[in-house]
Order: C-alpha cells, then sequence, then structure tokens
C-alpha cells in the first residue's frame, strides 16, 4: 500500500454544527503525523474545480466554535457523471492527495464508494448530518447541536403558547427520521410526537389533545418531523385540528434551518476531535472505504456500503415514555 503523504478533507451535503471542528481535527491530526493536509472547497464540485487550499495547524485557529464550515458545501451533479469524477481524480492526483477525509451524510458517501470503486483512491467518511440517520453511529455530528437549538426554541414558543392558551405546532428536519422530533419533543416536553416511523394517526392524534385539555392543560405542544407521514403537512394538520377541536386556538411555527447552525455544543466538538484523529489514522494505516462513529462512546469503524445501506433505528421506546410523561 502506497505511503500516505497528503490528505485531502471536504465537507459535502447539508452542513452540520462540528464539521469546523472535524476539519480542524483533521488538520491538526495531519500535522501531528508530518503529513501534509489540503482543504477542498465546495465538496465534490470543488474536488472536480481544483478548488484547493493547503491546511497548516494553524489554518484551523479559532473555528471549533464556529457552526457551518469554513469549506463550504454544495451539491455537484457534474459529479454524479464519470467524466466529471475522472475530472476531479485528475486534479487530486495533480495537487499529489493520496487520502481523502469525506465530513458528510449518505449522499456524500455514496459518492465515495464509487469513486474508490473507480480510482481506488483511500477514502474515510464522518458522518456529519443534523438528521442523525446514519446507520453505524449512535451519533453523527451536529445532531447534539441540532437537538438543543430546538428544545431552546421550543421552550421560547412554550412562553406564547402558555400566556394565551394556544396550540402549537412545531416543525422541525430530519428529513426521513425522525431522532430530532422524539428526543427534541421529549425534552422540550411536548405533548404529542410525529414521526415518521410510527403513524399514530389522526385520529389518536385528536383524542390526545381533548385529553390533555380535560387533564387540565390550557396550551399544547406538538412536535412534528418534516418526514412525518399523516399525509398533511404541518398547515394542514393545524387546520385539520382547528376544524375538529374548536376549542383550540391554533398556530404553526416551522423552525427551518435555523436548526443547522449555532455554535456546536462540547458534544459534538469532542465527537468531531475523536472522528477527526481516527480518521486520519485509519488512512495512515492503510485504511479505506471505512465510515468512522460512536458506539457505546467508543470510536467504531463501519465499512462504508454498509453505513449507507444499514437503517439507524428511532428507539421507539422513547414514544412510550413520551406518552407516559405527558398524561
Ligand atoms: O440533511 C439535513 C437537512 O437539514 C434535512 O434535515 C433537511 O430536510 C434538508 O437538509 C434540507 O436541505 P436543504 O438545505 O438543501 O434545503
Amino acid at each position: 500500500m502506497k505511503k500516505i503523504k497528503k490528505i485531502a478533507v471536504m465537507t459535502s451535503g447539508g452542513d452540520a454544527p462540528g464539521m469546523n471542528a472535524a476539519i480542524r481535527s483533521v488538520v491538526r491530526a495531519c500535522a501531528f503525523y508530518n503529513v501534509e493536509c489540503v482543504g477542498i472547497y465546495r465538496g465534490y464540485q470543488g474536488m472536480i474545480d481544483g478548488d484547493f487550499k493547503t491546511f497548516s495547524a494553524r489554518s484551523v485557529n479559532n473555528i471549533i466554535q464556529k457552526g457551518g464550515t469554513i469549506l463550504k458545501s454544495a451539491r455537484s451533479l457534474e459529479f454524479r457523471t464519470k467524466e466529471g469524477r475522472k475530472k476531479a481524480f485528475s486534479k487530486l492526483k495533480k495537487e499529489n492527495v493520496d487520502g481523502l477525509v469525506v465530513i458528510g451524510g449518505d449522499g456524500s458517501f455514496t459518492g465515495a464508494v464509487i469513486f474508490n470503486k473507480e480510482f481506488n483512491f483511500p477514502i474515510i467518511g464522518i458522518p456529519g448530518t443534523i438528521d442523525n440517520d446514519i446507520y453505524g453511529t449512535t451519533h453523527t455530528l451536529g445532531y447534539d447541536t441540532a437537538l438543543n437549538t430546538v428544545v431552546e426554541s421550543i421552550d421560547k414558543i412554550r412562553d406564547t403558547a402558555s400566556s394565551h392558551n394556544r396550540l402549537f405546532f412545531v416543525e422541525v428536519m430530519g428529513r426521513d427520521a425522525g431522532f430530532i422530533a422524539l428526543n427534541a419533543g421529549i425534552g422540550a416536553g411536548a405533548e404529542e410526537i410525529l414521526i415518521p416511523e410510527e403513524d399514530l394517526g389522526l385520529e389518536r392524534l385528536l383524542q390526545s389533545l381533548q385529553k390533555s385539555r380535560r387533564a387540565g392543560k390550557s396550551s399544547s405542544i406538538v412536535v412534528v418531523a418534516e418526514g412525518d407521514k399523516t399525509g398533511k403537512n404541518v398547515f394542514e394538520l393545524a387546520d385539520y385540528v382547528e376544524k375538529n377541536l374548536p376549542e383550540y386556538e391554533v398556530r404553526v411555527s416551522v423552525l427551518g434551518h435555523m436548526q443547522r447552525g449555532g455554535s456546536p455544543t462540547c458534544f459534538d466538538r469532542v465527537l468531531a476531535s475523536r472522528l477527526g484523529v481516527k480518521s486520519v489514522e485509519l488512512l495512515l494505516d492503510g485504511k479505506t472505504n471505512l465510515m468512522v462513529g460512536l458506539i457505546n462512546n467508543e470510536v467504531v469503524t463501519t465499512v462504508l456500503e454498509k453505513a449507507i445501506e444499514g437503517k439507524h433505528i428511532v428507539n421507539t421506546e422513547l414514544l412510550r415514555v413520551s406518552d407516559i410523561i405527558t398524561i
């Protein structure tokens, strides 16, 4: 196996708090092991364009606390073509890069697997997405920060909901997964949590809200995962409830992209630091096609294809807990 002398790092897909901490960790680990490091801007499109910059240990000062990604991120249709990937490979070779760390989600890993197959180019993946929907890790970078952002936001919504005796529907991100909705919903004391993994039906929602009212709750919060499967979007849900439960005054709040921003929590910074170091050490050990992750607070590796195909299952036991504590 060729000795790795120069490692490139990039961020791809939806940005997530902690990505900068991971970039910092990769760059610093390269410096520690006397390996050159290159930052690739704008993900795979930047690779095709040769949008590279040499990074030293000092290049990543004061970024651990920053949300977003200093390397930017972009979607690349050109990288989906063999021609585009050939261009990317030629730019990496021209830059004498011989190993790559991709920080992103399953879409980014899919591109990495195809690239590795076509060019036998060593690649390690770091799971970076607020959705937490990646197999092979209990936590993806940004998930913990997003949870805390959502809980803080719902706490604020609860102030006005209780002041006006209103029912709020709060839509949260997560693409097709309910991790954010379920955990932040419990953390924020939501009366109901609607997630894609468990469609409890609209009738049950009405009954639950009526039960809350009878239990003397003058206001309620319903957290709705954006990928929820009730067949109604959050505004249609609100209308449906308002029509069937006229005693409720209903409002909607869509948290949107603020869930993607913010300074990463300590948890995400530590996770990023651990995964960044491990990804460099794996490349230097001649490893490839692996994703680094956290299981039982240990850093582990999963074959990239498995990380893409596998399913990270929401713990629906938490729904039972939520039912009990919202009596
Ligand atoms: O994957 C992260 C995520 O924030 C999802 O939760 C959300 O559905 C999606 O990205 C939004 O994508 P975009 O930023 O392209 O609008």
